[in-house]
């Protein structure tokens, strides 16, 4: 199924992995970044921020670059004044291209809609003014809960142009996830749709927002989009998008903010159960997004036609479908639905449709395509692919090879980025046009960014070495704390290497002989399905909250699909009845967590078991139950309290595994 060009075998171990590819000459002399970049950021880091800056229109200039006198808490561009909706959209508008198409959108249905330069602007007016009229304006939080529709990213635009941060929850996270999102940031309106398409059906959407207000007394109005059609109950605080939004004058003059005001909150997995709302500010997000997605992606504003397949409900489709590309004037393709709806074809599909140049993806969807067989991308004309990318977790060299063959046409080149939430840009990748790329790693930081990977101690392993990854210098992009919660944030990125200074990403690394940076995962107990991270406490809450559950430990096991996926242990509360263990029974279980948190964090399989490893504060061993979910030997069990649980465990999982 595969095809694993060169040496003929499937490389997935990365000691192993010494293949190369350099870009080819042509695609060098074209590229936007030169190998300059690199001594230019070094010889003056500040200075070379300063420069990419000016990629933005300010209103007001900055005076100073970096303050960070005030560690962790960084500000960049101190003094400036921007409008982001202004430098997205307003500009490419007065530069003389209103009438280039800067969204390709595509529904799930098949039906589709081009919008312009000179529309977007008119329909993100047209929301801005709906907003003021609504009382909403600098500071207010704005809860974003839709499907990928072009009216999400009016809504997104809409809520920079008058300052209000947008807070967008998932559409695939159930109520009482919005719920708690909303009011950790005590939103005032919610933007919605009455329904979603899923797989080709519509769902409604709007019964979740329903319930989730219900208990959430900060949000004063719903704006709701008209998607599906679906019939949905109506209640005082509920407004139609198309009769307030489209009766608005479709002219709004943009304010200029400071540049440290904030843009968004964006909710993301911790260790402990309680989402972080991780916030972002104006000026220097915007210059990292948009210096990245230009040299990262080597954009031709005039001739390439970009992707990024992600969802907004994550980062990657705030910083790389809204922020970076339209900032720098980008067309694209913005896609409603799944890959395999109504064909595993589509995405490709939707290349050959609109001749897309540059396509961003995921390694889980990467390894879902590679299941699918190489047979379904050889159907379509993919030729106009010239530079691919790949977010979300480590990519295993058998899959890098698999998208640069079947997909790039064995030339195009790969970029591998390495970011998160939390940095708002992408950190660590290679410069398509200068670096020769490695299949499973992403390589370098990026000019003007610093990171590292040090030991336990904080000092830098050698080649060949692996340890922990750490960002050693502030960075435009970089969050501006976690929402009402200073010593959180201080705490998780910061106390692990506070005597140094050093950004704790919480993910392991290690260095190449060439010093070359290759991802590990992460070391905490956050998993990561499908590029996306959920906490292992927060799966675990859920199914405590049954009624049927005593207790519950969860892990991400290896998953050759989805990258991990999350397998429960939980105890059985003793008036759980017999059948509490049956395969109905953990249905009901895996379907109760779909419901708390959402779809995507139904655990794979769940394990009844007696006890749970734990040591002698209490703490559960979470690697133990991940060897036995890996199917493999226990490892070392002598700090345990009570070593002859791990037995139990294991005797007790001959007979009964729940998978379905
Ligand atoms: C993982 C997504 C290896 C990593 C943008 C990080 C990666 C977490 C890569 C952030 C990559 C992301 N190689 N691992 N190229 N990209 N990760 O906040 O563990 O959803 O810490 O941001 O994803 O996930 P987040």
């Amino acid at each position: 199924m595969t095809q694993s060009p060169g040496q003929g075998q499937a490389l997935d171990n990365l000691l192993t992995e010494s293949r190369t590819f350099p870009p080819s000459a042509e695609f060098a002399a074209q590229a936007n970044a030169r190998p300059e970049l690199y001594e230019e950021a070094k010889a003056d880091r500040e200075a070379f921020w300063a420069k990419q800056a000016e990629r933005l229109h300010w209103e007001t200039k900055w005076d100073q670059v970096l303050d960070w006198s005030n560690a962790p808490f960084a500000k960049w561009f101190v003094g400036g004044k921007l409008n982001v909706a202004y430098n997205c959209v307003d500009r490419h508008v007065e530069s003389g291209h209103g009438d280039q198409v800067a969204i390709h959108w595509e529904g799930e249905p098949g039906d589709s809609r081009a919008i312009t330069y000179a529309e977007l602007q008119r329909e993100v007016s047209k929301a801005a003014n709906a907003l003021a009229s609504l009382g909403i304006g600098a500071e207010d939080r704005v809860a974003i809960y839709m499907p990928m529709i072009p009216e999400a990213i009016f809504a997104m635009l809409a809520c920079a142009r008058v300052g209000a941060l947008h807070n967008v929850v998932f559409g695939g996270f159930s109520a009482e996830a919005l719920r708690t999102r909303i009011q950790d940031s005590a939103c005032r309106l919610v933007i919605t749709t009455d329904g979603q398409y899923r797989r080709g059906t519509p769902a409604p959407l709007k019964p979740a927002v329903d319930e989730a207000v219900a208990g959430a007394p900060s949000v004063e109005k719903v704006l709701v989009v008209k998607r599906t059609d679906t019939e949905v109950a109506w209640t005082d605080k509920d407004v139609w998008w198309h009769e307030l939004v489209d009766s608005q004058p479709d002219q709004h003059t943009p304010e200029a903010f400071d540049s440290e005001h904030p843009l968004f909150i964006l909710y993301t997995s911790g260790t402990t159960g309680k989402p972080k709302g991780i916030l972002h500010t104006s000026g220097g997000y915007l210059t990292q997004t948009s210096y990245t997605h230009h040299n990262v992606f080597d954009l031709k504003p005039d001739t390439d036609v970009y992707w990024c397949t992600a969802d907004i409900g994550w980062v990657t489709g705030h910083s790389y479908i809204v922020y970076g590309p339209l900032s720098n004037r980008v067309t694209q393709v913005v896609y409603e639905g799944t890959p395999n709806t109504p064909h595993e074809g589509r995405h490709w599909e939707i290349v050959q449709k609109y001749g897309v140049s540059i396509y961003y993806t995921a390694p889980t969807l990467i390894r879902t395509f590679m299941k699918w067989g190489a047979d379904i991308p050889a159907k379509y004309d993919l030729s106009s692919l010239r530079v691919l990318g790949s977010v979300g977790e480590p990519i295993n060299p058998e899959a890098w090879i698999w998208y640069r063959e079947n997909v790039g046409g064995g030339k195009a080149p790969i970029v591998d980025t390495w970011w998160q939430t939390e940095t708002g840009a992408i950190m660590i990748s290679p410069l398509p046009g200068v670096v020769s790329t490695k299949p499973g790693s992403a390589q370098r930081p990026l000019p003007g960014i610093g990171a590292k990977v040090v030991n336990d101690e904080g000092v830098e392993v050698e080649h060949g070495g692996g340890g922990y990854l750490v960002l050693d210098e502030p960075w435009p992009s970089m969050l501006r704390g976690i929402w009402g919660d200073e010593e959180r944030y201080r705490d998780t990125y910061w106390s692990r290497f506070g005597e140094q200074g050093f950004y704790f990403a919480g993910d392991g690394a290690k260095y190449d002989d060439d010093g070359d940076i290759w991802l590990l995962g992460r070391v905490d107990d956050v998993m990561n399905v499908s590029g996306h991270r959920i906490s292992t406490t927060e799966v675990e809450s859920a199914l405590v909250s049954h009624p049927t559950v005593a207790e519950a430990a969860v892990v991400g096991a290896s998953d050759a699909t989805t990258g991990q996926g999350i397998v429960a242990f939980v105890i059985l509360r003793g008036g759980a009845g017999d059948d509490a263990g049956g395969a109905e029974a953990i249905k009901a279980l895996r379907d109760h967590v779909a419901k708390e948190i959402g779809p995507i964090a139904k655990p794979r399989q769940i394990m009844v078991v007696p006890e749970l490893p734990k040591t002698r504060s209490g703490k559960i061993m979470r690697r133990l139950l991940r060897d036995v979910a890996e199917n493999r030997a226990v490892g070392d069990v002598t700090t345990l309290a009570d070593s002859s649980v791990m037995d139990l465990i294991s005797a007790g999982l001959q007979s009964d595994k729940s998978e379905d």
